[in-house]
């Protein structure tokens, strides 16, 4: 990728406009993590260094786009923000193209931060409203696209606010974590050390379908965990009792099982429970799930298998947890393969809320070479697609 940042435009003076991804969760109005605000801050001191005033515009949450939701809202994302920033004042829009906003962003001067209200609260946004975009576009001089997460969507923030803008003559450029998302997964998925391993998990396989798709073309292993094996379990004619499938992707699974060949490496082993719980009871089967039991995550001999594929491994790149994480001791297959991806020296990315949150927590972050905040958008990377939201940013 050329695209230019927004270390390549002068920004002292203007008016930056800097689409974030502040979608942070929220406990009783409390940010229980604000990583995904961390990671935008590079790109917003940059921007305050160079004398901008900076408005901010981001969604959180999928509020309904019919007005104001207040469990919504990006007032604690602002404030934080403001703590963050103590030498910065950081001012708060009640609207995203309102008056309050209009007003603020108006007078706001550079080393000031002006954080809009949720883009989501109308619906134009998701609709990618060409005049809501330029509603948006006409308040500020320079465009910055920093929310990797949504980079996959066509919204006003992301499509119409940049063609707004470019229209009028403007500068769009890309942040540093777009820049650097995008360099981990298209580069490292364009250019793989070799073998190139792919892990995939998660509870559906129609949500990762595309992407072994076009992994398959790629990789030189893909791993399957997670729920999503026992439709390919179901292909391969095994029993799985009542373990969570989608039968109307048997046959693709089949197809992809013919495609990938020995690529394609399955769990030999699940650990299984007789209801939905920790204290269930248990057992690890090899083959056949026996009725009356669901497998809720890989049994020790694939932990193994797959930790030793890793181990061989020169890339790694994995996405969605092997069983149910959250529910000890159907988190072991998860952390047995977040281990073998910290040992290793593969070039590893994580990509995916859930196996990012798995990385983080067991304290493997710093051994990953690069944690995605984006989940959809990752997986979106790992399907291949291309992003109308940063195809249309100015080249370098
Ligand atoms: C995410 O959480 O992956 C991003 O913020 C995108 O959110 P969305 O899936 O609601 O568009």
């Amino acid at each position: 990728m050329a695209k230019k940042t927004i270390a390549d435009v002068a920004v002292a003076d203007k008016k930056v406009l800097i689409r974030v991804d502040f979608n942070v969760p929220l406990k009783d109005g409390q940010i229980t993590d604000d990583r995904r605000i961390q990671m935008a801050l590079p790109t917003i001191k940059a921007a305050l260094d160079n004398d901008a005033a900076v408005i901010l515009m981001s969604h959180l949450g999928r509020p309904k786009g019919e007005g104001a939701e207040p469990e919504f809202s990006l007032k604690p994302a602002a404030a934080r923000l403001g703590e963050i920033l103590a030498g910065n004042e950081v001012l708060f829009a009640s609207d995203t193209v309102g008056d309050d906003a209009k007003s603020k962003a108006k007078y706001l001067l550079p080393g000031q931060v002006l954080v809009l209200e949720n883009l989501r609260f109308a619906k134009d946004e998701k609709k990618g409203n060409a005049e809501f975009g330029k509603a948006i576009a006409d308040m500020a001089d320079v465009y910055v696209n920093d929310a990797f997460g949504t980079c996959h969507r066509e919204h006003a923030s992301m499509v119409a606010v940049p063609q707004a803008m470019k229209d009028a003559g403007k500068e769009t450029v890309c942040g540093f974590l777009v820049e650097k998302e995008i360099k981990f997964l298209a580069d490292t998925i364009a250019n793989p050390g070799r073998p190139f391993v792919a892990i995939l998990g998660g509870a559906k396989v129609s949500d990762k379908i595309v992407v072994i798709e076009n992994l398959i073309n790629i990789c030189d292993k893909i791993i399957i965990g997670g729920a999503m094996a026992y439709t390919f379990f179901l292909a391969q004619g095994k029993t799985v009792g009542g373990s969570l499938v989608e039968p109307d992707f048997i046959e693709k699974a089949k197809e992809m099982l013919a495609k990938g060949g020995d690529k394609i490496v399955l769990p030999i082993d699940t650990h299984c429970g007789d209801a939905f719980s920790g204290d269930s009871n248990k057992q690890v089967v090899e083959g056949d799930i026996p009725d009356g039991y669901q497998g809720f995550d890989i049994g020790p001999k694939s932990a193994e298998l797959f930790a030793n594929i890793v181990r061989d491994a020169k890339t790694v790149v994995w996405n969605g947890p092997m069983g149910v994480f959250e529910m000890p001791p159907f988190d072991e297959g998860t952390k047995a393969v977040a281990a073998a991806i910290a040992e290793s020296d593969a070039v590893s990315i994580i990509g995916g809320g859930d196996s990012a949150a798995a990385v983080k927590q067991l304290g493997y972050a710093d051994q990953v070479t690069h944690v995605s905040t984006g989940g959809g958008a990752s997986l979106a990377m790992l399907e291949g697609k291309k992003f109308a939201a940063v195809e249309l940013l100015d080249e370098k």
